[in-house]
């Protein structure tokens, strides 16, 4: 009974309803392995996108691969999926396609953002605030309307199919997204100022829908304030 009181408070979201929340000072945690627990981020902006940028900061316990960020569309699963391995590789996968960044060490308290522009097919990723050379990639594809946003989970279906081995463990907070790719001035506001929220997804007014073993919890600060949650 007292483990079930203790749960039921940790857990006092009630899983499955649509949430709209400002998150700041807050995580998502995701306290053990599974095919069913994820968070789904509905957007303000259906698209489709011919741009998109994503901004997240996270700290896992993982030692395996692990999904960060994933858009699926009704044709295509990868539309926009952001995978991390432990291996020091970081996956960006547009329309399927997947880019791959070599040497990237993620394994404490992370910040992330990663840019994709269809019209010049340039991709940009900043890790713990620094950047990395550029790649172009998926020139003039077009991610298209009505994506289904998750996190936590790798869907190998729109909305659905999650493999155990590709879930997400630890917390996630600070995720924003827009339909434009940033700019430099763009991501120190991100990430230096915090003061630049999504225009698709925002922390600051996120409306969500949690499945499965999810806690929201207050963030714990590191003294690194460019990688530790907000
Ligand atoms: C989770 O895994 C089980 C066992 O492999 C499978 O039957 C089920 O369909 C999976 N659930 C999802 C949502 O992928
Ligand atoms: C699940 O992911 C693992 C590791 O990436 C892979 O080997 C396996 O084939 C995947 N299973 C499915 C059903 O996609
Ligand atoms: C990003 O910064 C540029 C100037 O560098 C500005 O014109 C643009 O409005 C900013 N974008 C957002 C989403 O605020
Ligand atoms: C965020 O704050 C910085 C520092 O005060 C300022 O230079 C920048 O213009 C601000 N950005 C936005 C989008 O308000």
């Amino acid at each position: 009974m007292l483990k079930f009181l203790i749960i039921s408070v940790l857990f006092s979201k009630m899983p499955g309803y649509l949430m709209q929340e400002d998150m700041n000072g807050k995580v998502f945690l995701f306290p053990e392995e599974s095919n069913s627990s994820y968070v789904k981020l509905l957007p303000e902006k259906s698209g489709p996108y011919k741009a998109l940028s994503v901004c997240l900061r996270y700290y896992s316990w993982l030692y395996r691969g692990f999904t960060l960020f994933s858009l699926a569309t009704s044709d295509i699963n990868n539309d926009f999926h952001l995978f991390y391995s432990p291996r020091h590789y970081f996956r960006v996968s547009v329309g399927n396609e997947d880019l791959i960044f070599k040497g990237i060490n993620l394994e404490t308290w992370r910040s992330l953002c990663a840019s994709w522009d269809s019209s010049s097919g340039v991709v940009e990723i900043w890790i713990h605030g620094n950047p990395y050379p550029r790649k172009i990639f998926q020139k003039g594809h077009i991610i298209s309307k009505d994506p289904s946003i998750i996190i936590g989970q790798e869907q190998l279906l729109h909305g659905n199919y999650f493999n155990i081995t590709q879930s997400f463990v630890g917390e996630i907070s600070d995720i924003h997204m827009w339909d434009t790719a940033l700019t430099f001035k763009n991501i120190s506001d991100v990430l230096q100022y915090n003061n630049l929220t999504g225009n698709v997804i925002s922390w600051s007014s996120l409306n969500y829908k949690a499945e499965g073993h999810i806690a929201v919890l207050p963030c714990l600060k590191s003294m690194y304030p460019i990688s530790t949650c907000n």
